[in-house]
């Protein structure tokens, strides 16, 4: 059980507050390398509670700017997207994509406009993601992490809005107990095979009881390492602060691996990633990946096109799939990653924001208990101006391993 006043720190990501300035000190994902095209409609979005405005220049350069014109405030998605940068459509005033005021037609011929802050944040693109610097003065190096530099053909990226806080998604990680129960009819379908329960969610299929005391979870400079043992694999699983986990998809070394990305819009919403590559081959048709995306039309928001999904229509749960014994959870039968997601979000996005000071945790919740821990140490670090953990780490070898096992341990 966390104080309530702990619980406000793993919450507020605004400038200024103690998660804001440790989120700050990393790169962040924030948009798909599609959604900006080349002198089209700038892209207006918030993360970390701050108004932005992402375009590609016609020449392809990309710019992320303070939704704000530096005149007088006019937003900026509005602005004409030209050859060198924005032009505010109020007085014409245009910035390139670095930030610099080009020119200002409202001032007098030959006047210094080489100090008027415009509100420019540094962008890196790699593997299909447009990464952004948000924190003061000049950025470090990117990490490193285990998809970087890895061709086109073994990455693919999906994005979705969540309507919770940034650390819910996490948690819901950590919490790995939880995929037996809630996503098991959707495991059951999928190729990996089922995990589901019986006997209060105490025995596999197969008969074999399992110990959830078998769970472990350790600190590590990067953030967390844990793993989970049952009856039939061993899963490993990593947290790389402040928001990266590290999944287990499919057993063995070779197979497709993932990174989920939880990554703050403000307090109650986030961008949620999923990025999955295969360090090893191009990703397979056949292959966790791709056949999990199977007729997902918008890459950017992938759960989107089954409809709306909020509280008001209960997630779209559907209880005659319940009778019929057809889902566990009333997710309708799609997707196979489409589906582990509406689970997720539908039982996260309904805890509201949640009051951690009034939980009621279990042996089950042994990662969580150290996960936020982590995150609580590393806002503790940075509010003493010591580096952000990990912060140019080369965290390349740092992911996740799916191991089967062919008898429980003794
Ligand atoms: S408000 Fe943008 S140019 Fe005046
Ligand atoms: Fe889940």
């Amino acid at each position: 059980m966390l104080s309530a006043e702990r619980s406000k720190l793993l919450t507020e990501v605004g400038a200024g507050t103690p998660g804001g300035d440790l989120m700050r000190s990393y790169w962040i994902p924030v948009l798909r390398s599609e959604q900006l095209k080349a002198g089209a409609a700038p892209h207006q979005f918030m993360i970390l509670g701050e108004r932005l405005v992402g375009y590609r220049s016609p020449e392809g350069e990309v710019g992320v700017v303070d939704d704000a014109c530096p005149h007088r405030g006019v937003s900026m998605a509005l602005a004409r997207n030209e050859p060198g940068g924005l032009r505010c459509i109020y007085h014409g005033w245009k910035c390139s994509p670095q930030g610099q005021l080009l020119e200002a037609p409202t001032h007098p011929d030959g006047a210094d406009l080489s100090q008027v802050r415009t509100g420019y944040h540094p962008t890196q693109e790699e593997q299909g993601i447009i990464w952004l610097w948000l924190g003061e003065g000049a950025p470090p190096p990117m990490r490193k992490l285990a998809f970087s530099g890895l061709p086109d053909d073994q990455v693919i990226t999906v994005t979705v809005k969540a309507n919770c806080g940034w650390l819910q998604p996490l948690e819901t990680l950590w919490d790995v107990f939880h995929a037996q129960i809630l996503h098991n009819q959707t495991n059951r379908g999928s190729r990996r095979g089922g995990v589901y329960f019986s006997d209060q969610g105490r025995t596999m299929d197969n008969g074999v009881a399992y110990d959830y005391s078998q769970m472990h979870a350790e600190s590590t400079d990067y953030g967390m390492k844990y793993m989970n043992v049952d009856a039939a694999k061993r899963t490993h699983f990593r947290f790389i602060l402040p928001f990266f986990d590290h999944h287990a998809l499919e057993p063995g070394e070779f197979a497709d691996k993932g990174l989920q990305i939880s990554v703050p819009i403000d307090d109650d919403h986030c961008l949620l990633w999923m990025v999955m590559y295969n360090k090893h081959a191009p990703l397979k048709a056949d292959g966790f990946a791709l056949q999990s995306l199977q007729g997902v039309p918008d890459l950017s928001n992938f759960v989107d096109h089954l409809g709306p999904r909020n509280r008001d229509n209960l997630w779209g749960q559907d209880r005659e799939l319940i009778d019929r014994d057809e889902s566990w959870s009333g997710v309708p039968n799609t997707s196979l990653l489409v589906r582990i997601f509406l689970e997720d979000l539908m039982v996260i996005e309904s805890q509201g924001r949640p009051d951690r000071s009034r939980e009621e945790l279990e042996i089950t919740d042994r990662a969580l208990v150290l996960g936020r821990k982590r995150v609580l140490e590393a806002i503790e670090a940075v509010g003493r101006g010591e580096p952000a953990p990990a912060q140019t780490d080369d965290l390349s070898d740092v992911e996740a391993l799916f191991e089967l096992r062919d008898a429980p341990d003794q």
